[in-house]
Parts: C-alpha cells; structure tokens; sequence
C-alpha cells in the first residue's frame, strides 16, 4: 500500500476506503465516496470557522504559529522589515520576487500616479455625516470606486487586472487619508507625486497651510514598517472574505471593500482601536492585576492577546514593540506603553494565559505606537486596511489564476425540520422568543 494514504474504515458498514495524503492533507471530495447506500450523499467534514480545512494552496504568505515564523514569499518578516520599502514589499507579494531598481522605480512611479480620485469620488466623500467613523467611509468609497472603473469587471484579463491593482494600491491612502479630514473637519489635501508612499499619506493626513509637507523621518520610516508588517498574513478572516466574494468573479473594488469590512470587525484589525480603549479602561498600571481578574472571571478579553494561528509571540508585535522605541525617541513615551507591559509581564506568567498560549499580537502595541504617531484610535484599522491591500489583491491574483478554485460555496448540516403541513394564519400561534 501507498505510503502517502491514508486508511478509513467506515465501522457504519465496515466498508474500507484509502484516500491518498498529499501535504499532510487530505482531500475533503475524496470522503464522498463513503456512503451507507446509494441514497447516501456521502461523508461531509463539520468545520466552523476553518479550524482544521485549508482553502486553497497558496505560495504567498508561511506562518508558523508554533515558532513564531512569518515570511513573505520565503523571506523573513524581520529582513523585510529591516532592509525594503512597503512598495518593495507590496511587489514581492504580488509578483513573488524582490524588484530590480529599474522594476521598482517604474513600481513606484505607476503607483505615484494613481494616488489621485475623481472629483465625484471626493464629492460622494463629502455627503458622509460629519461623525462618520473613517472605516466605514473607507469600505462604502473603495466598494464606490467599483461604479468609477467598470472595466474591473473583465477579471479574466490580466492586463486589466493590473491597472485595478495599480490603482487600489495608489488610492487606498488618500481615500483613508480623505475619511480622516472629514471626520475632523479639515480640507481635503491632494497627493504630492515628490513623496514616498507614507509620507505622501502623512501629507494627506496632516498638512495644514505649510506649502510643502515635510515628514519626520522616524515616523514616516516607522510608518512604512508597521505597513510592511501588516501586508499580508495568509487565510486569515479578511483575506478569506477577499477570495470568497473573488470566487464569484466580481470586480476587485467590491471584493476590497468585503475584505475591507471582514476587517473592520473587533476580533480582527478593529482589535487595535480596542486595546486603546482597554487601556484606558485599566487607567494605570496597578489596576492591571483587577483588569486581568476580570478577564480571567470570563468578563471580556484581553484585546490584542491570543491568535488562532501564532500559539507563540506573534513576530510582527516583537518588531513593532522594537520600532515603537525609535518612534518614543523622537515623540516622546506614551504613557500607555506601561500599561501594556505590565499587562504582557503578568500575563505572560499567568497561568491563565500560559495554558491557552495567549500571547501579545500585533495589535497590541501597533495602537500605542499609533496613537504616539499623532493617529485617532478611529484611524487605525484604516492604517491597517492600506497595506492589507497588497496582500488582498495578491491573494486575489493567486485565487483568479488556480485552475482549481470555483466559487465558494460551503456545505451545512441541516438541522431544521422536515417538510411540514402549511399553517393558515388564523390558526398560527405566537412565536416565543
Ligand atoms: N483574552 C482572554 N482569553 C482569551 C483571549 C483573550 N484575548 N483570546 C482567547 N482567549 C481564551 C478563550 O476564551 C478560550 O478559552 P476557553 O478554552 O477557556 O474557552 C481560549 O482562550 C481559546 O480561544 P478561542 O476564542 O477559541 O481562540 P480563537 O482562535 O477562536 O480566537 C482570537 C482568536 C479571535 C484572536 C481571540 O484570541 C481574541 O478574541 N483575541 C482578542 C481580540 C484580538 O486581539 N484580535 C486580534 C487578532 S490579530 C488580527 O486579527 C490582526
């Protein structure tokens, strides 16, 4: 027999079956053949929320939740972090090696000018209530630019592909920028081509009547790491939401704007808006112990602990902890950083946390480091999103080109009842709830 198998014997009739192993995985059509009878469907596996089933083969993104290992297309977070720009990055994701220097100008330059909306983009912006959290503005005007490009449509052709990522990339930031003035009631401010990536953004974000911004090098560097830092992470929930609307061959615009929303969620990227929150809630350092009581009495998480995939300290929040130093040097120490380590000291002896293998994720010093920057908590799970498009949109370009991906379309187990005899309405009683 086959070494690479595996041996089920179905104990319902006794019936043995070998399906082959490939990757350590087997194929979840390979159970189907496993029925009592020929009226059996055949076997099915019970999921939720994809603990244990892969959705694709993927050559993007590795993580070893175990060790703590996260690379980019076989490189390393922490030689990413340390030697490239976020663009160099967003290249290799999609393209799947580093840039030459001639690549990475034209890279560079086609991104520089892309950065620009339509004037109705800016409008529809406009018509957002002064409150408007920037999150929401960022999902509804990336999901708005799919009435703008309806070429985007045409996901078969590769060179139009292109163009769409071109433009994501280029315009995800000043539609974040844009959200962040309109919630605080400044001007608009337009792109400026002789800046990079994040210092362009930091224009956009803070120029006032200066009549050229000029970024400070630590945080505009610190800004780009932290976006190198948060480009891609494999199947996670927003990127599954990515192929999952994807799958269906609608336009990138839309299905950026889905991924964008799965990521919104407190659970996933608005988890860093929720550990300033948390923080603030604890108000010093030795009201951590009762916080952490809490927690531990099943009153609410403790945000921006604990990962489905890293079961060890999340690599990304060891760089940003790292970056964050660089960045207190020159803005001075938040005081909420000891809170938090305090927070990590215990929790990281805490019995509690040790057996459920709850460590520090990226999230929990990226808002510390955030909000030293000069950003409102509102802003931070946009300051995700922008890099997060990258990856997306190479997770997207992956899903297009795999012969074997078809629209996703998960099985259930029905647990309702059988067909049953129509009830006239005089005759209905009142559901309970
Ligand atoms: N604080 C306290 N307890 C926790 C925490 C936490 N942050 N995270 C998990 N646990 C506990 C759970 O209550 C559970 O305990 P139990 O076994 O006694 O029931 C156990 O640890 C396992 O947790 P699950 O919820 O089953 O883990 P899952 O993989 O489903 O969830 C998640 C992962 C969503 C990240 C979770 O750890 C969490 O909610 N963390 C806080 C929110 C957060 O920081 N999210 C950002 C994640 S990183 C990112 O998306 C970029």
């Amino acid at each position: 027999m086959a070494e690479n198998t595996l041996t089920i014997t179905d104990n319902r009739t006794s019936k043995t079956y070998t399906v082959p192993v490939e990757n350590g995985t087997i194929r979840a059509m390979d159970l189907r053949q496993i029925k009592t009878g020929p009226e059996d469907f055949g076997l099915m596996t019970y999921d939720p929320a994809f603990l244990n089933t892969a959705s694709c083969q993927s050559s993007i993104t590795f993580i070893d939740g175990d060790k703590g290992i996260l690379r980019y297309r076989g490189y390393p977070i922490e030689v990413l972090a340390e030697h490239c720009t976020f663009l160099e990055v967003a290249y290799l994701l999609l393209f799947g090696e580093l840039p030459t220097e001639k690549e990475l100008k034209q890279w560079v330059y086609d991104i520089t000018h892309h950065t620009m909306l339509h004037e109705t983009t800016k409008k529809f912006m406009e018509g957002f209530r002064y409150s408007a959290h920037p999150m929401s503005m960022f999902v509804s005007t990336i999901a708005a630019l799919s009435s703008v490009y309806p070429e985007a449509k045409q996901v078969h052709d590769p060179a139009n592909r292109m163009h769409q990522i071109v433009r994501l990339i280029g315009k995800v930031p000043s539609i974040a920028a844009m959200s962040y003035r309109h919630n605080v009631g400044f001007p608009y401010v337009y792109p400026d081509n002789d800046l990079s990536y994040t210092e362009n953004f930091m224009n956009m974000l803070w120029k006032m009547v200066e009549p050229k911004y000029v970024a400070q090098p630590a945080i505009a560097r610190a800004l780009d790491i932290l976006f190198i830092l948060h480009a891609d992470h494999e199947q996670n929930c927003s990127t599954n939401a990515m192929r999952s609307v994807g799958s269906s061959q609608t336009d990138p615009y839309l299905a950026v704007a889905s991924a964008a929303s799965a990521l919104a969620g407190p659970l996933h990227g608005g988890a860093n808006e929720e550990v300033l929150k948390m923080l603030d809630e604890i108000g010093s350092k030795e009201k951590v112990w009762e916080y952490m009581k809490k927690v531990k009495d099943g009153h609410g998480k403790l945000m921006g602990f604990g990962h489905r995939i890293y079961k060890n300290y999340d690599p990304r929040a060891k760089i940003i902890k790292w970056s964050a130093e660089q960045v207190f040097e020159v803005t001075g120490r938040n005081p909420k950083l000891e809170i938090a380590l305090e927070l990590e000291r215990i929790a990281l002896q805490d019995d509690y946390f040790v057996k459920r293998k709850l460590y520090p994720n990226v999230d929990f010093y990226s808002g510390i480091m955030y909000q030293a920057m000069g950003f409102r908590p509102e802003m931070f799970t946009v300051l995700f999103a922008i890099p997060r498009t990258a990856g997306w949109l190479s997770q997207w370009q992956e899903l297009i080109a795999d012969p074997e991906q078809k629209i996703a379309r998960p099985r259930q187990i029905y647990t309702g009842h059988d067909v049953r005899e129509f009830v006239p309405i005089e005759k209905r009683s009142a559901v309970t709830v």
